[in-house]
């Protein structure tokens, strides 16, 4: 499907900023009938958005890495598994980050070769393994019973792929317990400071001369920067441990993972990829000195401030006194916001029937989905201009694991996806990222074609 009529007005001037590029996309996704009555909730991204945060992200290792080092940026494909996504980000020289058989298929549909691609998930089957190592893609095992199975496939053909160990160092939770992925009883690999780990894993390094690298995620939104880098600097100073216990650099590259978090309050962009890898570059001054090519696992910061969440609002109507605008987003496309509202705010955008952003006075509003339990709310006395039925609101900073993972309760349809550019008349162009999910496919999906499966036994 392709989008290119607009009605917008021609842009001229400076390029615009974030928000008035996300203003004129609402304008012209109404304008186009991407979003109507057929299809109310729709995924808009904002492709300048995402090329801008790739080359921030480049830009910011750049400038503390010394020349010639290797750095892998891979892309964590759960924020926005959506092949043409990944496509754009492996144009913009971003590789990708995997953590199933499912994103490695989306990886590959979209391109990333083997040598660009990271396998990190905590349960790999030993058949994934198998292929990951006949592709020659980069591992990193999770436990002790993992890398036994690494020994055997090391043994039984080459590989071409390197292989790592993750670890985690303990330094503790963030604001987000789900989310924090180094505390003391964390489910994700090697706990460093458990008695006996640590010599354990300096000697499965020099059992295995073919373990090259080493690996650290320690958590995602919600973690402080200072305490990411620490999870770093133990890393890093493991890796040392390792290499001097070798007497050579047997561990040739560190694997950072993701996490810098995203401020979903403002449309200002902070913490910045810069702010990050300058707090690295003094935390620990030797990750940088060219010793070690480096992998970084980015997710959250590369999408969600390029995404939003637009819908139809279905009704408006009052309970207990409290406004409420009656929606097309909810649960399905902002699960966590829904179920964990007080660790996953969102701000809301108000549109009229046109596109055009809503103003006048302030009143305090519930924005509800579609779904059916009282819970199902984007947001809960929101203060935005009044909200009438047929307007649009949009739910902002939701380009990372919201829309593009949909959750079925309801059987409610998966929203389509566009991304949106300007195009070389200044006027705002559209491409399809996701078909909108059809109510035949969700029969379909839903043992459809197996009706009479289950009369009969
Ligand atoms: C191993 C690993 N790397 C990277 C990421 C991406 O994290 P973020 O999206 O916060 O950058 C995750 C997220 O869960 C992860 O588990």
């Amino acid at each position: 499907m392709a989008h290119d009529t607009d009605q917008t007005p021609l842009l001229s001037g400076p390029a615009p900023d974030p928000a008035a590029r996300r203003d004129r996309a609402v304008r012209a996704a109404v304008a186009q009938g991407l979003i109507g009555p057929a299809t109310p909730v729709a995924g808009l991204l904002d492709v300048t958005g995402i090329r801008a945060s790739a080359a921030a992200l480049h830009a910011a290792f750049d400038a503390v890495t010394a020349p010639g080092t290797p750095v892998l940026h891979a892309f964590a494909v759960k924020a926005t598994p959506l092949v043409p996504v990944l496509r754009l980000l492996h144009r913009a020289g971003i590789g990708a980050e995997v953590a199933s058989p499912g994103e490695l298929a989306l990886a590959r549909a979209a391109g990333v070769p083997p040598a660009r691609t990271v396998l990190d998930s905590p349960a790999k089957t030993a058949a994934e393994l198998r292929e990951a190592l006949a592709l020659g893609i980069a591992v990193n095992a999770d436990n002790p019973e993992e890398l036994a199975r690494l020994d055997t496939l090391v043994a039984s053909a080459p590989t071409a792929s390197p292989l790592g160990l993750r670890v985690n160092p303990q330094i503790g939770a963030g604001s987000i317990g789900a989310l924090s992925t180094a505390t003391a009883t964390s489910k994700f690999g090697v706990a460093l400071r458990d008695e006996g780990a640590r010599a354990w894993v300096v000697r499965a390094y020099l059992d295995r001369p073919w373990l090259t690298r080493l690996h650290t995620h320690s958590g995602s939104q919600g973690v402080p920067l200072e305490l990411m880098a620490e999870g770093v600097r133990a890393v890093h100073a493991l890796a040392e441990e390792i290499n001097a216990a070798a007497g050579r650099r047997q561990i040739d590259t560190l694997d950072i993972g993701g996490g810098l978090p995203v401020n979903f309050s403002s449309d200002e962009e902070t913490p910045t990829y810069a702010a990050y890898a300058r707090l690295l570059a003094s935390t620990v001054p030797g990750l940088f000195d060219g010793g070690y090519g480096l992998v970084t696992e980015f997710g959250r910061s590369l999408l969600a401030k390029h995404g939003t969440t637009l819908a139809l609002v279905e009704y408006a109507k009052e309970s207990g006194g409290r406004p409420i605008a009656v929606t097309h987003a909810g649960v399905q496309v902002a699960t966590r916001t829904v179920y964990a509202p007080a660790s996953w705010p969102l701000r809301i955008a108000a549109y009229d029937a046109q596109g055009l952003p809503r103003t006048g006075p302030l009143v305090a509003q519930d924005v509800a989905g579609p779904a059916c339990f009282a819970g199902d709310l984007l947001a809960e006395n929101q203060k935005l201009p009044r909200i009438a039925a047929g307007d649009h609101v949009a739910a902002l900073d939701t380009g990372a694991y919201y829309f593009a993972q949909h959750y079925s309760y309801n059987s409610l349809a998966r929203p389509g996806v566009y991304g949106y550019a300007d195009g070389p008349d200044g006027t705002v162009r559209f491409a399809t990222v996701r078909e909108p999910q059809q109510v035949e496919e969700i029969v379909a999906e839903s043992g459809g074609a197996l009706r009479e499966e289950l009369t009969g036994l």
